[in-house]
């Protein structure tokens, strides 16, 4: 058996530096467990395009098609805002999820223990949160056509097509009931079929597929209460699905739940290759947050987490993606936080790769 494969792109901002830390716990398996990775490394985004006048090239998009996981830092930075919206640094990672057809976006938002006064809302609404957002990731409004900015008689308009097919929402609902049988058997799907017939469609086409799997507990309920429910009561839910722009959001908003969109990562599948395992790149939710980049504050738990969820998507380890996990929390339960988890307490913060050499230690003793 060859070597499982990984494809890093650290990408742009805090990217590279969190993706460093990463790299510790790579090679942490590498020498402590019976698994050697094969890491090779690219350029996508912002630096991409500086180096080589694309967000993504052709050779990085042929390994990543290649690889068993492709783990990505982040991508974007103030210093592109001016770019031709196909050189953008975005457009590279849209790329990599729409040429390997990456359809199913789990966002999973957890609140840690240890953080979960951390959060914006009241500890009891929080604490012991877990649950997953499946967000659909190659259509919609983000791919939609016509799109474009067209002269209209006098003056411009801006134009995104919002477009879902039965299929395509098929096989996010498919994802999305698996994913439920795996946990707690329950799924809320969202969208807002009271004013959009994409909306009318995703609902009737998970009522269907909902048929294959009478043990899940399936409801619906319209995105702008999903948003204010996930507020308001956020332990009601499970599993969630819904479609790329509405995911966008809420996965956002359900990041703040947990404290700190530095915690928390995502995985992007698509259909399954020769070996069964499906397609994937890892990402954390955060982005590139540029004004704190290259100054060791950024936290790299996301990023982590993110190739704990490589661990057990596409490589099988769910025994040791769990030992990842619970290295995470043994060490936010010591304490130790990087500047983003501090809030009000008046302790040191530790940087990006004390954060990474802490859970490196934990998994010593794991
Ligand atoms: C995300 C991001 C991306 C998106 C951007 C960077 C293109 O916000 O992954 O949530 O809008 O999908
Ligand atoms: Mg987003």
């Amino acid at each position: 058996m060859p070597n499982p494969s990984i494809l890093i792109l650290p990408g742009d901002g805090i990217g590279p530096e969190v993706m460093a830390e990463v790299r510790k716990v790579i090679d942490w398996f590498g020498a402590n467990r019976d698994v050697n990775f094969d890491v090779i490394e690219d350029l996508v985004g912002g630096i991409s395009y500086d180096t080589h006048g694309t967000p993504l090239t052709d050779a990085a998009m042929e390994q990543a098609q290649k690889v068993d996981a492709v783990l990505l830092g982040a991508v974007g930075g103030p210093k592109y805002d001016k770019l031709d919206f196909a050189m953008k640094p975005e457009r590279g990672l849209l790329r990599l999820r729409k040429e390997m057809d990456l359809f199913a976006n789990l966002r999973p938002a957890q609140c840690f223990d240890a953080l979960a006064d951390f959060s914006s809302l009241k500890r009891d609404v929080v604490a012991g949160l877990d649950i997953v957002i499946v967000r659909e990731l190659t259509s919609g409004v983000y791919f939609g056509e016509p799109r474009g900015i067209m002269e209209e008689g006098n003056e411009r308009v801006g134009i995104n097509t919002q477009r879902y097919t039965e299929s395509e929402i098929d096989r996010v609902a498919r994802s999305a009931f698996e994913l439920a049988m795996r946990r707690n058997r329950k799924l809320c799907s969202m969208e807002k079929s009271n004013v959009m017939e994409s909306g009318v469609l995703w609902r009737e086409v998970v009522t269907e597929v909902a048929k294959d799997y009478p043990e899940v507990e399936l409801t619906h309920m319209l995105a702008d209460n999903g948003a204010m429910q996930l507020v308001r009561k956020p332990k009601q839910f499970d599993v969630i699905v819904t479609d790329n722009l509405f995911g966008d959001m809420l996965s956002d908003a359900a990041a703040m739940l947990t404290g700190s969109l530095g915690m928390l990562p995502s995985a992007s599948l698509g259909a399954p290759m020769e070996n069964g395992r499906p397609k994937a790149l890892y990402e954390p939710v955060h982005g590139s947050a540029p004004d704190i980049a290259g100054q060791g504050k950024a936290n790299p738990i996301a990023c982590i987490l993110s190739f704990a969820m490589a661990l057990r998507y596409s490589f099988d380890r769910g025994d040791d993606a769990l030992a990842l996990e619970g290295a995470v929390e043994a060490v936010l339960a010591q304490g130790v936080r990087t500047a983003d988890l501090l809030g009000e307490e008046g302790r040191e913060p530790v940087s990006t790769s004390e954060m990474g050499d802490a859970i490196i230690a934990a998994l010593g003793t794991a």
